[in-house]
């Protein structure tokens, strides 16, 4: 399903916008919010349905995704070095599953509706597998098999799957082998696939940027800040704004910058190491393929504690570019270090995050050190899943002291726990305990 059989490159969806009913305003959504009755009013995918209209009203498949808010964190803006009121958080860990992935799979979900399927599967670092294993353990309409990397997954999502009772296969392999074989496997067998190799996945993520501009009194941001794994989010976004600016809707586009994992940054090696471009969409395949090529020769596989992006070919690569492209956007890497402190700010000035999500704390940071953000921009960093998806590399972090860290972040090369915030053991005992309340002040 998800290519195009002249050239092989991921399909699209486009639509006939001339013939479909088109608000004149983003502000003409607004009048949804008062129907919180009505599933798809109330989800915060379809209450923008005009403007991913694949689907009849009837087929919707909603579990109320996109409940998410936009928040402002003078702690972090600090941190990333911009003014208190211009750096903006968007939760997407609020989702049902945790993370931003309900987005993509409610569209998903519906599609697989409309076309009736009773199978459907996917590959994942773990937060598409719980994506999908929630709506099938609530929607009911198909069942679902997962494939997941082995030793990879953070429990957090692992235990996702396998209590909403996803059957789960742990390939011996990574994310990518796991990815390759399902893509195989639904060819063969004509299952229903749910990565964002599938183009209504994305569909559904455009909603992500609709309820940014919803939560900035729909006023666009200078800078939108995504971590990037397989790129359908960034993928996402682009479209979301592309769409957007010719429907004018809005009348100019944000910048977008795309976080790669130092370990894991193939966007990062090609767009700004190797100025690979979309270039209209003439975008230089050879050099793909011969980094590529050289990655296989030379064995190098992604390592990252974001193990949510440890990703080595991603497969939404072209349309990334394009999103690039629309958005004039800029792509950057940050080391595990960074990510992890970035993390522990926005968990001490927010509702946390997980490692992935870090990212992009972490590489508004950088970019503003590096003068391409300013520090009265906007600027929006995406949270795209849930502080407690991965809980061992949280107490991992604050168990370290700020000069030497946990065992398990030492191997990963983290040296350091600057924002650690150590548990203390204390005896059992009333005057010990008081004893520690005092030096706490
Ligand atoms: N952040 C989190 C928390 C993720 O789970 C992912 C991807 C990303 C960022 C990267 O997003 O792929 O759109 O660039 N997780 C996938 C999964 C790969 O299987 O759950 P992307």
């Amino acid at each position: 399903m998800p290519h195009c059989s002249d050239c092989g490159s991921l399909l699209d969806v486009g639509y006939e916008w001339d013939r479909l009913p088109v608000p004149s305003s983003l502000r003409e959504f607004e009048a949804r919010w008062g129907l919180r009755n009505s599933p798809n009013d109330f989800s915060g995918v379809w209450r923008f349905r005009e403007l991913l209209p694949f689907a009849p009203e009837e087929k919707i498949v909603t579990i109320g995704e996109g409940q998410t808010i936009l928040q402002k964190s003078a702690a972090v803006a600090q941190y990333v070095g911009i003014d208190e009121k211009s750096l903006f958080l968007q939760y997407e860990g609020l989702n049902p599953s945790g993370s931003f992935k309900d987005n993509g799979m409610t569209a998903a979900s519906t599609h697989a509706n409309m076309v009736g399927a009773k199978l459907a599967a996917c590959a994942s670092t773990g937060n598409t597998s719980a994506s999908l294993a929630v709506f099938a353990s609530t929607a009911r309409l198909f069942d679902v098999v997962v494939f997941v990397g082995s030793g990879k997954i953070a429990y957090g999502k692992l235990s996702q799957a396998l209590d909403y009772g996803a059957k789960t296969l742990q390939i011996q392999g990574d994310f990518d082998d796991a990815l390759s074989q399902v893509r195989d496997v639904c060819k063969k067998r004509g299952i229903y696939l749910c990565n964002s190799v599938n183009p209504f996945r994305l569909e559904g993520q455009k909603a992500i940027m609709y309820r940014v501009l919803e939560g900035l009194g729909w006023d666009v941001p200078d800078w939108i800040v995504v971590p990037g794994g397989n790129l359908g989010n960034s993928s996402a976004f682009g479209k979301a704004f592309l769409e957007l600016k010719q429907l004018g809707l809005i009348d100019r586009v944000p910048r977008l910058a795309v976080i790669n994992a130092a370990g894991a940054n193939t966007l990062y090696r090609l767009y700004e190491q190797q100025q690979v471009k979309w270039n209209a969409g003439n975008f230089d395949r050879n050099v793909i393929e011969d980094f590529y090529t050289e990655m296989d020769g030379e064995n190098r596989r992604a390592r990252t504690l974001a193990t949510a992006i440890e990703i080595n070919r991603p497969v939404n690569l072209a349309k990334c570019l394009r999103a690039l492209d629309v958005c004039d956007g800029v792509v950057r890497q940050v080391s595990d270090q960074e990510i992890l402190d970035a993390k522990a700010q926005v968990g001490g000035g927010g509702f946390g995050c997980e490692p992935a999500s870090g990212a992009s704390v972490a590489g508004a940071r950088l970019l503003q050190r590096e003068g391409v953000i300013s520090k009265s921009d906007r600027v929006v960093c995406i949270l795209t899943g849930h502080q407690l998806k991965d809980p061992t590399a949280t107490v991992a972090y604050h168990s370290s002291d700020e000069n030497q860290t946990d065992e398990s972040l030492h191997l990963a090369g983290v040296e350091q726990a600057p924002y650690a915030n150590q548990p203390q053991v204390v005896e059992n005992d009333f005057e010990k305990i008081m004893d520690v309340l005092h030096q706490f002040g």
